[in-house]
């Protein structure tokens, strides 16, 4: 019998559940054991494996276990749940964590282990239960008990001012308190809680009936399970998805070939709306509630209220005396809104008085107490002047929009994708109309519509080019594609696309061969692969155009020492389809060299956990074509490494997010960067909650302030190398 199964069957253990949980197994020899007064039970064990990854300070340790009852293992469950609950709102609702994540893992676990073993002990509202349990057929309705209703615009200030007029007139009042919030743009939906435990969650649907979505909304790690305090209340907030995440999330998709979010909000109407909860619960979504029902005089106290029974509602809300307030802070957050982590379209204006609430009432479509000043979406109105293609590496013909200039959202913004002949058709694009420019995130800018009031006969419709305006060979689209390819591999367009990929940062990281010394060489005929680049030599460059001693010195400088890079850069310059910095990470760590890859099978890939079924294909494909492995055994050739680099050592930061800011003294980034990797851990552009620590190097950016807002453990590169390399 092994140690696994004689704990489990014989005692109840709490202390030791952690350890069994890691897959922790253990010899103990009977001569070990010792029953101790009161039932516990010790012995001595050696640890033989995965013992090293726990990290403890010594080889040999005495396991006490417990052998609980019934009612001792529910008060501990209980202990565990509250404690988990306090911190899971410290974190998710307050933005300020007291403990490190690993110590809050060892408390998850603990009750994970715990209900394992006592699965009558199990309640709907425990902290496990998020994870998102079995799909659904369907969603079930949900009679809204009070409808959602929706609120009335005011588009400007003129319409604000009416307002408040209205309001003042009917209320016989001077001047009105409001209450400002932002208006989120997001997922409106509403929470019932029964004696402080959250019952059921819905959708707004028409307002009178939504879906029933409670085992998604549980997977919402900033909405309260239970309250502290045990009232029937249904309150009702927006869920949104940060831009952070959303940006992340669509490379995540782009990486697995799968259709990217056109914004924030669809991504959250999308994650939450999905029958099976696990994929809600693997979406960063978060909410802020602005609504609820409370025996209390105003607004502002409700909002109050529900941030003391454990709701999280918005920091920048505020209590305005009269419209001219009221002005000051629309005025604020017409450009502060610029810098929020998530999208907001406006502002919401209640009137802060219930009774005065009660005495206005509602229409059948809005409360006549509140309008939601809305801001002119982070668009702008512009024309197209004209409209080229681009080719890019895998040769897709991208149609772009050359647009006259026009300041959005902090940036001109000069062209927009059209993406492909087909969106270019449903839109109705034509060059020399007037069209709606946006952007959301990070996202380049698109095309939203056209304005077709204002064409004049003038405009002309673009057609898609019957030859690559690069090379002027043929171009293909296959039938059921939106995207029309140039099939010339040896198209200039594309070599220097693969090229530009392959010394970019990200990649090679080849320092002095940037984009226009990439397409010198090309145009030169100097090079026309990536493995190219090895043969070059000093004089080749120096009859160029721009080139001098130093200059082509420092050229094949950088080309040299780009040999020695970790291979899953090199996997990841090589531009294979769907194959992105994370998927050429993990193939990486499961294959030892870019020669084991040669006719790999797609099955076998996909057995990696995080390699989808296309994204294997795709590896698969390019790995079983004649001319990459020979491109690959001409980089070995030139010395370049194609090999994991042997002895993997140990990971002591496996697991741990890292994220570089600011200049490190004895590191370049991408060196601490493939450090982390090699180290088990995982580099990260972007701070968010999940990030472990900051590495803050000397003139931290802003993701040192945003760090330090979130609470993730700030470090000095000194601090860095202690954690990474125990110097
Ligand atoms: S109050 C009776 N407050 O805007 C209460 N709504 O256009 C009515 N929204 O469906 C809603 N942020 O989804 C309110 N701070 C906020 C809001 C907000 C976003 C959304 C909500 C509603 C829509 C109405």
């Amino acid at each position: 019998m092994n140690n696994h199964n004689f704990l489990a069957g014989l005692f109840f253990c709490y202390d030791v559940s952690y350890l069994l949980s890691s897959n922790f197994h253990a010899t103990v020899a009977p001569r070990d054991l010792a029953v101790l007064h009161g039932g516990c039970v010790a012995f001595l064990v050696t640890p033989v494996a995965n013992f090293d990854t726990l990290a403890l300070p010594t080889d040999r340790y005495v396991i006490i276990i417990d052998n609980m009852n019934k009612n001792e293992a529910k008060k501990k469950i209980e202990g565990l749940r509250e404690k988990i609950r306090h911190h899971d709102y410290l974190y998710y609702v307050k933005d300020q964590p007291e403990i490190s994540d690993a110590e809050f893992d060892k408390l998850f676990r603990q009750l994970q282990d715990l209900e394992k073993q006592h699965p009558d002990l199990v309640t709907d509202d425990s902290p496990t239960q998020r994870v998102g349990g079995e799909p659904l057929k369907e969603f079930k309705t949900v009679v809204h008990k009070k409808p959602l209703q929706s609120l009335d615009n005011a588009m400007n200030e003129e319409e604000l001012q009416a307002f408040d007029k209205r309001v003042r007139e009917a209320l016989e009042k001077d001047k009105i308190d409001y209450v400002c919030e932002l208006k989120m743009d997001g997922l409106a939906v509403a929470l019932q809680y029964k004696k402080g435990k959250f019952s059921v969650g819905s959708t707004r649907g028409d307002g009178v009936r939504g879906e029933d979505i409670t085992q998604n909304l549980k997977t919402v790690k900033s909405i309260p399970l239970v309250l502290n305090d045990p009232v029937d209340l249904e309150v009702r907030g927006e869920v949104y998805l940060p831009y952070d995440d959303f940006v992340s999330l669509n490379e995540d998709r782009m990486e697995q070939g799968e259709a990217t979010f056109a914004n924030p909000r669809n991504a959250a109407a999308g994650s939450l709306r999905q029958l099976d909860p696990k994929i809600a619960a693997s979406r960063p979504l978060d909410i802020f509630l602005y609504y609820g029902q409370a025996k209390l005089k105003s607004h502002y106290e409700i909002l109050e209220y529900m941030k003391k029974l454990g709701f999280k509602t918005n920091p920048n809300t505020r209590l305005c005396h009269g419209i001219e307030e009221v002005k000051k802070y629309i005025k604020h957050w017409d450009t502060a809104r610029e810098k929020l982590p998530y999208e907001i379209d406006g502002i919401v204006v209640k009137v802060d008085s219930i009774s005065d609430q009660e005495k206005l009432g509602a229409t059948s479509r809005a409360p006549r107490w509140a309008i939601a000043f809305k801001y002119p979406p982070m668009q702008a109105v512009t024309t197209v002047e004209r409209i080229e293609v681009q080719v890019g590496r895998t040769g897709a013909i991208t149609p772009v929009a050359h647009l006259k200039p026009v300041h959005l959202a902090g940036v001109t913004v000069k062209r927009a994708t059209l993406h492909n002949e087909d969106e270019i058709k449903r839109k109705d694009i034509k060059i020399f109309d007037h069209v709606i420019v946006q952007r959301a995130g990070e996202v380049i800018p698109e095309v939203v519509k056209v304005i077709k009031e204002k064409r004049t006969g003038h405009e002309r419709s673009f057609h898609m080019p019957v030859k690559c305006p690069v090379c002027g060979g043929e171009l293909y689209r296959p039938e059921g594609e939106a995207i029309t390819r140039c099939i010339n591999a040896a198209c200039p367009a594309q070599v220097k696309g693969r090229i530009g990929l392959f010394t970019s940062r990200e990649a090679m990281d080849i320092e002095h061969v940037g984009p226009a010394v990439v397409d010198q060489l090309v145009e030169n005929k100097l090079i026309k692969d990536v493995a190219d680049l090895y043969k070059l030599e000093k004089n080749d460059l120096l009859d160029l155009e721009r080139f001098a001693d130093k200059s082509a010195q420092n050229v094949i400088d950088s080309i040299e020492s780009s040999k020695n890079r970790p291979y899953d850069r090199l996997l990841y310059g090589l531009g294979i389809r769907m194959v992105g910095r994370h998927v050429a990470t993990l193939i990486a760590q499961n294959y030892d060299s870019l020669e084991d890859l040669f006719d790999v099978k797609e099955e076998e890939l996909e057995k990696i956990h995080g390699v989808g079924k296309k994204v294997a294909a795709s590896i698969a494909h390019f790995f079983g074509e004649k001319e990459n492995q020979q491109l690959i055994e001409r980089l070995k050739k030139y010395g370049v490494n194609i090999k994991a680099k042997k002895a993997r050592g140990p990971q002591p930061l496996k697991g741990k997010t890292f994220v570089l800011t600011g200049t490190l003294e004895t590191l370049s980034r991408p060196e601490a960067e493939d450090l982390i990797r090699s180290l088990g851990g995982h580099p990260s552009s972007s701070v968010s909650k999940k990030t472990d620590y900051i590495v803050a190097g000397a003139e931290p950016g802003s993701k040192y302030d945003k760090a330090k807002k979130l609470g993730v453990k700030i470090i000095s590169e000194k601090e860095f190398k202690k954690i990474a390399l125990n110097e």
